[in-house]
């Protein structure tokens, strides 16, 4: 599903904190907002100069107005502190669309999306773009109630919405597979597609083998050019000869989960 990528400035249109220690930003780029597909993300730079040196990768979680990207940030460093710094009207550079990004579903496939907290961003441009509609279930794992507010945003709100806190402060107490596993136990779909941390997606397509279900986990692992360039995303596979690799950001960042080495990742 590789598509054309463009090297764009993009302007920024809207920028609101949410969730915790999260930020909403829509940016203006028609270009690869015409183009992006679910599961696919942009390199993000916000700064002059070479401080931090690398892009950022942030997944698309939607297109607003035909023209306009939207991406859900979690600020966790100097890469991220310094993008959702940026204001209403002001620029950041923008590389994209890249990566592989989820296969549609099939005519009548039952697909089940499961996230943990802004894990939820790609799968959420998923709903909007296929119509996931009323049929499908959204698993969703935060840590505690602050993380809610992904699962009150109107595209994830046409699911049917399943959420889980660790600290049983909002929605059910535990962990996202605490709610898949009697799900799947009682009637598994054709399809789970999930984005989130590595322990999660790795229970998830654990749970999803036991029964017979087939896994698409879009992988946020570390990136650095961004484009198959170099091996910073190198993601093991299992394979009938014996190991080897595939690039997070080039082959993926969706894969079949049954072909990765969930030990060696
Ligand atoms: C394909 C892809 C899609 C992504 N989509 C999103 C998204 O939609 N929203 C979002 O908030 N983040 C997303 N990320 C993660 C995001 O790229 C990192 O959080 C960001 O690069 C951190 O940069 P920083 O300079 O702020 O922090 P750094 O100083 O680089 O890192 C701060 C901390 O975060 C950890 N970290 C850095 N990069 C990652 C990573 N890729 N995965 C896990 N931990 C990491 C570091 O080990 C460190 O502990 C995505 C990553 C990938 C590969
Ligand atoms: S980040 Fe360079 S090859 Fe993937």
């Amino acid at each position: 599903m590789n598509t054309k990528k463009t090297s764009s400035i993009a302007r920024v249109i809207r920028a609101n904190r949410f969730a915790k220690e999260c930020c909403e930003m829509v940016l203006e780029c028609p270009g690869i907002a015409a183009s992006a597909k679910p599961g696919q993300f942009v390199q993000m730079k916000a700064w002059e100069g070479f401080q931090p040196l690398l892009r950022r990768p942030i997944s698309i979680a939607g297109v607003v107005d035909r023209s306009s990207l939207l991406l859900w940030i979690r600020i966790v460093g100097p890469g991220s502190r310094l993008i959702t710094s940026k204001l209403p009207g002001d620029e950041i550079e923008l590389i994209g669309p890249l990566g592989n990004g989820f296969e549609p579903p099939d005519k009548n496939e039952k697909v089940w999306m499961v996230a943990g907290t802004l894990g939820a961003a790609p799968l959420r441009f998923y709903s909007q773009l296929y119509g996931a509609g009323a049929d499908c279930r959204f698993f969703y794992g935060g840590a505690a109630s602050c993380d809610m507010e992904v699962v009150e945003d109107a595209e994830i709100c046409k699911m049917n919405v399943c959420a889980t806190t660790e600290d049983g402060s909002a929605g059910q107490k535990g962990l996202v597979t605490d709610i898949l596993k009697p799900a799947l136990d009682e009637s598994p779909p054709d399809r789970i597609i999930t984005c989130g941390p590595k322990g999660m997606m790795k229970a998830v397509a654990a749970l999803s083998a036991a029964a017979g279900t087939k896994c698409d986990v879009s992988l946020d692992c570390f990136m650095a050019c961004g484009f198959g360039a170099c091996m910073g995303c190198a993601v093991p596979i299992l394979d009938d000869g014996g190991k080897r690799y595939l690039h997070a950001c080039s082959d993926g960042p969706v894969f079949d989960s049954a072909v990765i080495d969930w030990e060696a990742l």
